[in-house]
């Protein structure tokens, strides 16, 4: 193995760039030439390579999104895309690919290995959905996003004595909205995991309302509904004002945390000696505190679990 290219696929995540980082300079210190794909699958399929060198990830560590840029590419689901993208390949004489990213991005370096050419996955989404590792890079960063957004939405919360609606995103996975909901003390927190129940919202909000409590937070992740959805069900419900925020775009940006770097430098540096120990096909993962890998297939097969002793400690502590 001499020659390797790294892309960044799917929704951009902040610890992308350290990643990327690790692989080049994990690749360079091994004796590789190492080469960075712009703008994921879309631009494989183009021969987007730059030639990367030490200099080219320096200043990049604490940044958010990803200096390679991203992109979800329709095209590249078709056979003719993949067929184009390992022509690129071949043509660039690479030798094997990392691809930082989603689900979605590993069906596509999945395609890849079957057709012959290694890749190697790193785990990249703020949603924290993917099987074969505890943490994603980029949902550390995320939630503390939206912590750090709650504490200051609580301020008018509890100024104008009003309940606020938070939406958050994850997908069809509650991470982000139970880790966040926990942190920030929300009242309830609604997640795909577990059934929305309206009575029990109100229920609670009318118990803390008896006992003087004058605001409430609610967290409710985007693949359950709409947050004013939820609003609208407790204003009508209980009279108490309420009004909505959707976190949005926010989440996915700003400086990565260091223990979102601490993995996406791990993780990086594990792909590049995964592929020069001849493995393909896997995903580097984090489990239990170990970097591990897992066969693409195998993480495809199960699906992912959120801790839900999580959701009832929480449910405890918001009493
Ligand atoms: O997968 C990351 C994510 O931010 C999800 O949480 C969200 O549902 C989706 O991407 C939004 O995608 P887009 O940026 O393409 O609108």
């Amino acid at each position: 193995m001499k020659k390797v290219a790294v892309l960044t696929s799917g929704g951009d995540a902040p610890g992308m760039n350290p990643a990327i980082r690790a692989v080049v300079r994990r690749g360079i210190f091994q004796g590789l030439d190492v080469f960075g794909v712009q703008h994921g699958f879309e631009g494989l399929m183009k021969g987007n390579f730059i030639s990367m060198d030490l200099g080219s990830v320096g200043d990049i560590i604490h940044r958010g999104g990803t200096i390679l840029r991203s992109a979800r590419s329709e095209r590249f689901r078709t056979e003719e895309g993949q067929i184009e993208a390992l022509q690129k390949l071949n043509e660039a004489e690479i030798d094997g690919l990392i691809v930082i990213g989603g689900d979605g991005s590993f069906r596509g370096a999945e395609k890849l290995t079957e057709k012959g050419f290694p890749t190697i996955g790193i785990p990249g989404t703020i949603d924290n959905d993917i099987c074969g590792t505890d943490y994603t890079i980029g949902f550390d960063t995320a939630v503390n996003t939206v912590v750090e957004a709650i504490d200051k939405i609580r301020d008018t919360a509890s100024s104008h004595e009003r309940t606020y609606v938070i939406e958050v995103m994850g997908r069809d996975a509650g991470d982000i909205a139970l880790w966040s909901g926990l942190c920030v003390g929300a009242e309830s927190i609604i997640i795909p995991e577990e059934v929305c129940d309206m009575d029990d919202i109100v229920a609670r909000l009318e118990q803390g309302n008896k006992r003087g409590k004058k605001h409430s937070i609610i967290v409710v992740a985007e693949g359950v509904c709409r947050g004013d959805e939820i609003a609208k069900a407790i204003e009508q419900t209980t009279g108490l004002e309420t009004r909505v925020t959707v976190l949005g775009h926010l989440q996915r940006g700003g400086s990565p945390s260091a223990f979102d770097r601490m993995i996406a430098s791990q993780m990086g540096a594990k792909a590049i000696d995964l592929l020069l120990d001849g493995h393909k096909g896997v995903m580097v993962g984090l489990k239990g505190g170990n970097l591990i890998h897992s066969p693409f297939a195998e993480a495809a097969k199960v699906q992912h679990k959120l801790d839900m002793s999580l959701y009832h400690l929480a449910r405890s502590l918001s009493i």
